[in-house]
């Protein structure tokens, strides 16, 4: 297996640092990407990162990451709630998924509880603020070092 991650953030993550900082900090994507690059550079992995509002944006590039990467990292934000379209995504591809989420959805509002995308993940970490992205690359150097079957 290769050592090429694709980190996906979902719809109004773009706003992190403004948006409800006492639920999601007040870190920045862009300072969050940048964090997700170190702890990858120190893991010998190459990230790519992509956010987009738009869910039918995620679902292609979801498809294109077939045969250009290894392993996908994703925040689907509010997608994780609803979207069929992108549990199916990630079925389709042959490429294991490890779902991220910034808070504990399941200390939140009752429709927040549902994931449509855990059951078609390799696992989920949630809860950890920014460090949740963090403890993704690193299970994602163990899941490429073998340590777990995907
Ligand atoms: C989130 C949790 C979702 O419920 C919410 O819609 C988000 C962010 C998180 O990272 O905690 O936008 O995915």
């Amino acid at each position: 297996m290769g050592r090429r991650i694709l980190v996906l953030h979902g719809p109004n993550l773009n706003l992190l640092g403004q948006r409800e900082a006492s639920i999601y900090g007040s870190t920045s994507l862009e300072e969050i990407n940048r964090l997700i690059k170190e702890e990858a550079d120190k893991l010998g992995l190459e990230v790519t990162t992509f956010q987009s509002n738009y869910e039918g944006r995620l679902v292609e590039a979801i498809q294109d990451a077939r045969g250009k990467y290894d392993l996908i990292i994703i925040n689907p934000a509010a997608y994780t709630h609803t979207s069929i379209a992108l549990r199916d995504a990630i079925l389709a591809v042959d490429i294991p998924v490890i779902e991220v989420h910034i808070s504990n959805i399941y200390k939140r509002e009752a429709f927040r509880q549902k994931s449509y995308i855990a059951g078609v993940a390799v696992g989920q970490i949630c809860g950890f603020g920014i460090n949740s992205y963090l403890l993704a690359i690193r299970a994602a150097a163990k899941i490429i070092q073998g340590e777990k079957g995907v």
